[in-house]
């Protein structure tokens, strides 16, 4: 009954051939989850050497010489254990650069980036129209600002086919000096509308030539319609608000599964959480903090970047610390220089209490999520926030600015929508320290009430943050794009509200909704009688 689309998704990352963070989540298990729900989606990549290697039954589809930067292959291979298709663009001279996807060793951005990503889009676009051995698209999905140029592109060569173009973080927009501009196969007329401050910019170009603009989560879609989080572009957002769309983001719920994860010293699941115990004690082992069952366990687990406020974060931890002895800190992530050695010296200053690796690995992450008794995740703005949705599925507690995608998934204790789908976490407004201490004090106290916390984090594990959900709205989407394709069944749209919206055009309301995750009050209510009850016999247990 339902008819697939050939969907190609353009992005600078995808798991698990390239992350530095949530981009690279949300493409592999978007595409992944869009599979399942029966599009044929590819996605493409920049051949950097490490997604090279890793690309599985990998073969030559094209040869390009007439791109800018020089010749190029286009790899066709497969990816993951559900082998999604990928296409790379091998073009040694701008990708074949060990490390990191942007940045070079001095952790500076390289310095031909828009040439590098120019190329990329140009290429996608081509791909999109259709190579030998390769289907034409019916829908581009390009993400952020690496793949900004592609509905440019698409346009420019009339290529039959609709661009999505997804905002994944409006604070970085590829804003290049206008001279680049001959050298990266950008038409001056076009280089003109794109001009950003005195600069061309791809995030831009994205924004004004695809069909649709989608974002991460309902309340960064209205956000950055302002001033204060548009970062610029809030007026161009604005003039373009009828082709905003909203898909709050999932999570891949076979990586990200406690009661399956090969990450993990032993499995748990919501209803037994001794596998967390576990996993609480190996890490502080790992982490060289001391075994202590009741010392409430917190992470710090993001970039450390203003964005994630590590430096609120800096601030805020010695006072936490000074007045809750039993208070452990482990921190892993890495970023901004003075953000990781603030971390180191935070962990010497306080070798009891606190622990940090400046760094990042899959297992590390997913051991700090298992083992942690709560999240503490700073944000000044959010688009989603994967990491907060991962601490909730294996049963920590977050802490979260109020903000963004934050704000659509995390039920605070003590609101009033706690008292109808009952609390996930905790949140607070601003970026001060005071608010931080407060809230993470709001938390400690409840952390100190096992029952209470219980709920708290049986909450946060049965909520369902999975792709199911999102991947019938982007599907709801590419249809409203391609009508000729034929309707879903009526019955999976009357079970997907927001899909449903997504079909109506113009949509005058858009990008304002309710957010999409939530639990039955009814289910709550079961599961709220289920946590009381197992935290109780586990209290007697305890005693
Ligand atoms: P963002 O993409 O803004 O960093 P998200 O919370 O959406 O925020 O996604 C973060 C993802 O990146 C998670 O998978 C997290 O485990 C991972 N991550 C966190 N810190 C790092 C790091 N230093 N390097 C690479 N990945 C990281
Ligand atoms: C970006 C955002 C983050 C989001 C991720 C995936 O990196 O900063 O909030 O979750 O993209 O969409």
């Amino acid at each position: 009954m339902t008819l697939s689309l050939n969907v190609l998704f353009v992005a600078s990352e995808a798991v698990p051939l390239a992350k530095t963070g949530g981009l690279g989540d949300m493409v592999g298990a978007c595409a992944s989850a869009l599979r399942r729900a029966g599009m044929k989606v590819t996605v493409m990549l920049p051949g950097y050497p490490d997604a090279i290697a890793q690309l599985q039954h990998t073969h030559t589809v094209c040869e390009w010489t007439d791109l800018p930067g020089g010749r190029a292959r286009l790899l066709s291979g497969r990816m993951g254990a559900q082998g999604i298709p990928v296409l790379l663009f091998d073009a040694p001279a701008l990708f074949a650069r060990p490390g990191n996807p942007y940045l070079d060793d001095h952790g500076e951005p390289y310095e031909d980036n828009a040439l590098r990503f120019a190329a990329f889009s140009q290429a996608a676009a081509r791909v999109a129209g259709g190579v030998p051995g390769v289907h034409r698209a019916d829908i581009v999905q390009a993400h952020d600002w690496h793949a900004g140029l592609v509905p440019l592109f698409v346009k420019r060569a009339q290529v039959p086919v609709k661009t999505v173009f997804t905002v994944h973080n409006l604070a970085f927009q590829g804003n290049f000096p206008m001279h680049v501009v001959p050298d990266i196969g950008v038409p001056p007329d076009a280089a003109h509308e794109a001009e950003f401050w005195g600069q061309f910019s791809f995030l831009k170009a994205g924004l004004l030539w695809a069909d649709r603009i989608t974002t991460v989560s309902h309340a960064y879609a209205r956000e950055i319609l302002s001033e204060a989080a548009g970062c610029g572009m809030q007026d161009l957002l604005r003039a373009r608000q009828q082709d905003l769309v909203a898909i709050l983001n999932g999570i891949d719920n076979d990586v990200w599964n406690p009661s399956k994860d090969p990450l993990l010293p032993q499995p748990f699941v919501a209803s037994n959480l001794s596998g967390k115990q576990t996993a609480k004690r190996v890490l502080q082992q790992r982490f060289g903090l001391p075994e202590d069952p009741k010392a409430p366990l917190l992470a710090v687990g993001s970039r450390l970047t203003h964005q994630k406020m590590a430096d609120v974060t800096l601030q805020a931890l010695p006072q936490l610390l000074e007045s809750n002895p039993q208070l452990q800190v482990a921190v892993l992530g890495c970023g901004e220089h003075a953000y990781e050695t603030g971390m180191a010296e935070l962990a010497a200053r306080y070798p009891r209490q606190v622990a940090a690796k400046i760094g990042y690995t899959e297992a590390y992450a997913h051991l700090l999520h298992a083992g942690a008794d709560i999240l503490l995740h700073g944000s000044r703005f959010e688009p989603c926030g994967l990491t907060p949705l991962y601490s909730m599925r294996y049963g920590t507690v977050p802490i979260a600015s109020r903000v963004g995608g934050l704000m659509d998934t995390i039920t605070d204790h003590g609101s009033p929508e706690a008292a109808l789908h009952g609390a996930t976490g905790f949140l607070f407004d601003g970026d001060t320290a005071d608010a931080m201490v407060a809230a993470v004090e709001r938390a400690l106290h409840v952390f100190a009430q096992p029952q209470a916390w219980r709920i708290l984090q049986y909450n946060g594990m049965t909520t369902d943050f999975g792709w199911s959900q999102p991947a019938r709205e982007y599907i709801a989407l590419y249809r409203n794009l391609v009508p000729a394709a034929t309707p879903m069944p009526a019955v999976a749209l009357a079970q997907t509200p927001a899909a449903t919206d997504a079909l109506h055009t113009p949509r005058p309301e858009q990008p304002v909704r309710t957010p999409a995750r939530r639990r039955s009050t009814a289910l709550s209510d079961e599961i709220r009688a289920h946590a009381v009850a197992r935290a109780a016999s586990a209290e007697k247990i305890r005693a």
